[in-house]
């Protein structure tokens, strides 16, 4: 009998299926705005579970890529409510994942006005793409003041209502991956010596009071978290209380009842290790569903399901080369490769013109 195929309950969500499609930053909201090119990709792949949407900014300041989509104007409010009908028409779930990239960006790429913000005034090692003028080094980001704190937890909050306003059936907040929140939570980003820096009940207060103001804002049912405990992309870099810290937090998140945890491993990718006990750790504390993501094919998932290591799979580069990936699990058909030229480029190319089984 295949787990990964059965529905599946998240918070008071039926699931069709327990296959999710991780989030893709695919770059094509020219503008900042949601189009009609990313409903139709999004339209395709609505026959997973649930679809978790490329990292989407809060405010003009989260913005530090080019191309990528707010969920803070009434246009983009507009563009992201075409989305979810699109995507509900053809049976999945969404859930929009909140991203502000805090340090990992250029001025280049936000709106006149827009801040490089973080949480001490450390430069993220490594380049950063602008359409203007091409490669350019991650900015120095202004370290933010306590004003700065509570207008970016205001910022989520809002955004969350915009997102269940635009008709999504919640939000992930983004602590993975060395963008603003996982900025917050580690030591080699986070100098502060105030109230958010410092210990790990430090580090993580940005967090927690970002999951609080947006719990409160659309409900606990509504909201997921990603997390990449031992994750070094975006220049993160590996500590030594790392597993008892990720406890702590895992211990916080339980207790305020998101409906989530979904936890990055990008080992298949080349990254450090995840060991099996933080996974454990997360199952084992946090009595929300557990998401896990890495790497994974079809006989793994079903694997995974099978040991009840995990709820639910989440699975990235062959949704984005598969629109019928769903389709091809289950049948057990050949997959396409994804072409990672088009990963990031404008256009329909490589994004909407992935074939189908006939
Ligand atoms: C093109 C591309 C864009 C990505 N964008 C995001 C993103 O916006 N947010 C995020 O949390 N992870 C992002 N990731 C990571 C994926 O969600 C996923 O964790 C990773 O691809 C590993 O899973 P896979 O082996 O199934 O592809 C991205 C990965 C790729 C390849």
């Amino acid at each position: 009998m295949s787990q990964l195929f059965s529905t599946a309950t998240l918070g008071t969500l039926t699931l069709q299926n327990r296959l999710v499609m991780s989030p893709l930053t695919r770059n094509r909201a020219t503008g900042n705005i949601p189009n009609e090119l990313m409903a139709e990709y999004y339209a395709q792949r609505a026959s997973a579970g649930l679809i978790i949407t490329e990292g989407t900014s809060p405010s003009a300041n989260g913005l530090g890529y080019p191309r990528i989509p707010g969920i803070y104007s009434a246009e983009q409010l507009a563009g992201w409510k075409r989305i979810a009908d699109a995507v509900h028409a053809r049976g999945a779930k969404i859930f929009m994942q909140l991203m502000h990239c805090g340090r990992i960006a250029h001025p280049l790429n936000l709106p006149a006005g827009a801040r490089v913000l973080g949480p001490s005034a450390i430069a993220a090692a490594g380049d950063m793409y602008t359409d203007a003028e091409g490669m350019k080094q991650n900015a120095m980001p202004q370290a933010m003041s306590e004003a700065d704190i509570r207008s970016a937890i205001e910022e989520y909050a809002q955004a969350a209502k915009n997102a269940v306003a635009a008709g999504f059936d919640g939000v992930e907040l983004h602590g993975a991956n060395g963008y603003l929140l996982e900025q917050f939570l580690r030591p080699n980003s986070n100098q502060r010596s105030d109230g958010y820096g410092g210990t790990i009940e430090n580090r993580a207060r940005f967090v927690l009071e970002v999951a609080d103001a947006v719990i409160k804002a659309i409900g606990k049912d509504k909201v997921g978290i990603r997390l990449s405990p031992y994750g070094v992309f975006n220049d993160m870099t590996l500590y030594d209380k790392m597993e008892s810290d990720y406890t702590w937090l895992a211990h916080q998140l339980n207790a305020r009842g998101l409906v989530y945890i979904h936890v990055v491993d990008h080992s298949p990718m080349g990254a450090p290790k995840v060991p099996d006990s933080i996974k454990e750790m997360f199952r084992s504390v946090f009595k929300g569903k557990l998401i896990l993501s890495g790497g994974y094919d079809a006989a793994r998932a079903e694997r995974d399901l099978a040991a009840g290591k995990c709820d639910l799979i989440a699975v990235g580069r062959p949704f984005l080369a598969n629109p019928d990936l769903v389709a091809r699990w289950k049948s057990g058909a050949a997959e396409n490769a994804p072409d990672m030229d088009t990963f990031y480029t404008p256009g329909p190319k490589g994004y909407t013109d992935y074939p189908t089984l006939g």
